[in-house]
């Protein structure tokens, strides 16, 4: 399918993206992240796909943005070219997306991880925002996502020591929904994107931009987007199919309109 850097199947309803530079353990340079926002845009745009799942390889998900790559930048070309801000469109992406993590999710592995909706850890996976270790910081979300994932404490623990944090610390501190063995990752995560896949894909839609509100918005604010989506839901064929096929004890059809 014309990608070097990545790998792009379907199951489906189900799009997946795997990171595929193992020589460098999935860094993030340029080419990777044009490839990675280029299929999930093409899946977003196919209302025939309900999830998409990212992951990497079971050593790496992603070992961070591309050291080399970076390494003779300079202030005005990183400026001038708003150096990482592409990954933003891959976090716009309106179809539910999973981070499956196994392996080292390091730096921008980390950020790219956090964009994702639901993330999902293997028993080795390993996190950290190591770029304090570069003289640098997390430029793609880093101190934002991960703080509100984690909380103050925990999040300037990290990213000021650049310590890693195992799949059992990321799981209590609430970063990761899940931990499952290693040997198991992929599969989790598909069979759960099949399942949010098989959802009504406007109510996943509404549901995904109501949370989203939590963290752009006041409480009162957010409570109200939410009942006004809520109430929009009530236009849905959907949502009529949805309660129908409760009452008559059956599974619904859901043809996503
Ligand atoms: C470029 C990388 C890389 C990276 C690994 N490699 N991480 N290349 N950018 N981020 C390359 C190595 O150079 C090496 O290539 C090959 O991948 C295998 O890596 P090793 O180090 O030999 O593997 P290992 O000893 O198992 O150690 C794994 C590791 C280590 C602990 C993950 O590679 C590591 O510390 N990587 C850097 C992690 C990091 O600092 N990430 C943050 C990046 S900054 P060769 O050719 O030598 O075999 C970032 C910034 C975000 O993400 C935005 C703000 C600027």
């Amino acid at each position: 399918n014309g990608y070097e850097n990545i790998i792009v199947e379907r199951r489906g309803r189900v799009g997946i993206i795997t990171l595929n530079r193992p020589h460098a353990l999935n860094a993030l340079n340029a080419a990777l992240m044009t490839e990675v926002v280029a299929a999930a845009t093409e899946f977003d745009q196919d209302h025939g796909i309900g999830a998409i799942v990212l992951t990497g390889s079971e050593k790496a998900f992603a070992a961070g943005a591309d050291i080399k790559e970076m390494t003779s930048l300079t202030y005005a070309d990183v400026l001038l070219s708003d150096f990482f801000s592409a990954w933003d469109r891959f976090a716009a992406v309106r179809t539910p997306t999973i981070a499956a993590v196994a392996g080292y999710a390091l730096g921008g592995g980390c950020e790219v991880a956090m964009m994702c909706d639901l993330l999902i850890a293997a028993e080795n996976a390993r996190f950290g925002q190591p770029e304090i270790t570069l003289g640098t910081i997390p430029g793609i979300g880093g101190t934002q996502r991960l703080t509100r994932a984690v909380g103050k404490a925990k999040a300037m623990d990290l990213i000021l020591t650049g310590r890693l944090m195992d799949a059992a610390e990321a799981e209590r501190a609430g970063l990761v929904s899940r931990i499952v063995p290693t040997e198991r990752l992929l599969d989790e995560a598909i069979e759960t994107a099949e399942k949010i896949a098989s959802m009504s894909l406007p109510a996943a839609y509404a549901a995904k931009e109501a949370i989203a509100q939590a963290f752009e918005s006041t409480l009162a604010q957010g409570v109200t987007f939410e009942r006004r989506t809520f109430h929009a839901t009530f236009a849905l064929a959907d949502r009529a199919e949805g309660m129908t096929a409760f009452v008559e004890k059956r599974p619904p059809t859901f043809e996503h309109s």
